[in-house]
């Protein structure tokens, strides 16, 4: 055996792990991030574990990343279509999880609009479940991607200053990133209209604030999120235009940030919503590192969950 700490069978959200278990992560990451940059991206890691991607819910980022983290890995991936899926002809989600049980899967990737679905598919199979967002609740491999790029160019989070801004409402992002910045000792603000902010938001031990301005001014880490208009945030304000008079990040509020902030957003990103086309272009902004660094976590946490770690050990 080796000395991770790693033992879990699956990852359904931050607010399971502890900060050991997040920075081990974090680790492996890093080690498997040098694979993408090889001539042949490819390593003999997974070979001959399944691995089903089930996505329910569109994405463009999170399930392309998975797809290419597998293949890194050399595991064998099958992608289920939900559109073309039984369930459209009336199967139950426990059902068709017992079908691909029965094909023994490794590892089972699920993106779902409800909260607490990749919980329960994780108490029906034997193989490892991975959460890729259930609903407005978690997105653990967001919030990781997000803590490995930020641990790059900060190299700390005791005391670290961040500030996220957006819809946090309907945001998986954001309650998976305060769990995870607590868990490691930054200090998180979050902003937003009121008409998008959760009433319980300070139970997370967050610093709530309703400008813009106030959440920017000396932040080292500004993170923006979209406003998501198909979850019925178009209710919370007047016009996207009024949004972005409002809450937009503009060149002119990153001024009162640190000098060395960076900018942050897990995508889709909409420019002139949340975001000024040239903040989200400009010196500051981290937003394809985040992307690029979403693979090697993704590799990290298959290869953790897989426990082929513990083999090797
Ligand atoms: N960040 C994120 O989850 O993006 P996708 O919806 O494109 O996967």
């Amino acid at each position: 055996m080796t000395d991770s700490p790693w033992t879990r069978k699956d990852l359904l959200g931050i607010a399971d792990l502890s900060a050991e278990e997040i920075e081990h992560v974090l680790d492996t990451a890093e080690s498997f991030r040098e694979v993408s940059d090889r001539p042949i991206k490819k390593v003999p890691t997974l070979r001959g574990r399944t691995v089903v991607n089930l996505f329910f819910e569109a994405s463009t980022r999170t399930r392309s990343s998975f797809e290419i983290a597998e293949k890194r890995l050399s595991a064998d991936s099958i992608n289920f279509a939900a559109k073309s899926s039984g369930l459209l002809k009336g199967e139950s989600l426990v059902d068709t999880a017992l079908n691909l049980q029965a094909m023994a899967p490794d590892l089972i990737v699920i993106r779902h609009g409800h909260p607490g679905v990749p919980h329960m598919l994780a108490r029906r199979v034997e193989a490892g479940v991975i959460n890729a967002g259930d609903g407005a609740h978690e997105h653990p491999t967001q919030a990781l991607l997000d803590a490995l790029t930020i641990r790059q160019h900060k190299k700390r989070f005791e005391g670290l200053k961040v500030s996220i801004v957006g819809d946090i409402e309907h945001s998986r992002v954001v309650r998976s990133n305060v769990l995870l910045l607590g868990k490691l000792g930054a200090e998180v603000t979050v902003a937003g209209p009121r008409t998008l902010m959760p009433v319980d938001m300070e139970s997370y031990g967050v610093r709530v604030v309703h400008s813009i301005e106030e959440a920017v001014r000396g932040a080292d880490v500004v993170m923006m999120l979209r406003v998501q208009l198909e979850r019925g945030a178009r209710m919370a304000f007047p016009s996207t235009r009024e949004y972005f008079r409002l809450f937009g990040l503009t060149r002119e509020r990153l001024k009162a940030a640190k000098r060395d902030v960076i900018i942050m957003h897990p995508g889709p990103m909409n420019r002139g919503v949340e975001i000024a086309s040239d903040v989200a272009e400009g010196r500051y902004s981290v937003i394809l590192e985040q992307v690029a660094n979403g693979v090697a976590i993704r590799m990290a946490v298959l290869y953790l969950l897989s426990g082929v770690h513990q083999e090797i050990g």
